[in-house]
C-alpha cells in the first residue's frame, strides 16, 4: 500500500488543492490530508475549522485522511511511517520553496521524498489567500472553490462587523 502525505496550511482548502488530491489519488493507495498551523501566517479560519471544511469538501472521496499534525512535518511521518510527501506546483516560485523544503525534508531525514505534481492551467491563478481578499471584497469565488467552502468563507465574513476580518 503506497501512502503519501499532502501537508498544508488549507486556510481554506481551494479547487486547486481537490486538483492534487484527486490526480494524487491516481498514484497513492492513501492520502493523508495533513492540516497544520504555519506560524508564518495568520489564519482565516482555525485548525479544527479548517479540518472541518476540508472533511466536508472531500467526503466523497474514500481512499483519504484528513488529519492535523503540529511540529516539524518529517517527525510526523516518521512517527506514522510515512515516506513520502505530495506538493503542487503553480509556478516557479512555488518550484523554488518547494525545492528547498523538499531537500530539507530529505536531508533531515533521507527516507523522506517529495513528489509534485504541476496544477492544472485553471487552478495555477489560485491561492487561499487571493480567494479570500475577493470574498472579502465581494467578488464571486465560485470558480475558485467547491461550493461547500464557499459558503463557509461568506459565512465567516459575514459574521464579522463592517467585514473588518480577524486573522487568528
Ligand atoms: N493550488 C492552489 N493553491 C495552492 C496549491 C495548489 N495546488 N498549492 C499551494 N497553494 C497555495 C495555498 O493556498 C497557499 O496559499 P496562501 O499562501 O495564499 O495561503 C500557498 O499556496 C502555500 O501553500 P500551502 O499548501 O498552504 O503550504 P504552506 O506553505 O502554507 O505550508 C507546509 C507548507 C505546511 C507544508 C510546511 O510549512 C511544513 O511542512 N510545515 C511543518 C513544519 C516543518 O516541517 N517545517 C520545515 C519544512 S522543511
Amino acid at each position: 500500500m503506497v501512502v503519501a502525505i499532502y501537508p498544508g496550511t488549507f486556510d481554506p482548502l481551494t479547487l486547486g488543492h481537490e486538483d492534487i488530491i484527486k490526480r494524487g489519488l491516481y498514484i497513492f493507495d492513501l492520502l493523508i490530508i495533513g492540516i497544520t498551523i504555519n506560524n508564518k501566517k495568520k489564519s482565516l479560519f482555525s485548525l479544527e475549522e479548517r479540518i472541518f471544511i476540508a472533511k466536508e469538501a472531500l467526503n466523497y472521496y474514500s481512499n483519504i485522511e484528513i488529519i492535523s499534525f503540529k511540529g516539524l512535518l518529517k517527525d510526523f511521518m516518521s512517527n506514522n511511517n510515512i515516506k513520502i510527501i505530495l506538493r503542487g506546483l503553480r509556478n516557479s516560485l512555488d518550484f523554488n520553496y518547494e525545492f528547498q523544503m523538499a531537500n530539507l525534508n530529505n536531508y533531515m531525514n533521507k527516507n523522506i521524498d517529495t513528489v509534485f505534481m504541476t496544477s492544472t492551467n485553471k487552478n495555477q491563478l489560485i491561492s487561499s489567500s487571493i480567494v479570500k481578499e475577493i470574498a472579502i471584497l465581494g467578488g464571486d469565488i465560485s470558480k475558485f472553490v467547491s461550493s461547500s467552502v464557499e459558503k463557509h468563507i461568506f459565512t465567516k465574513i459575514n459574521n464579522i462587523d463592517n467585514k473588518k476580518v480577524k486573522y487568528i
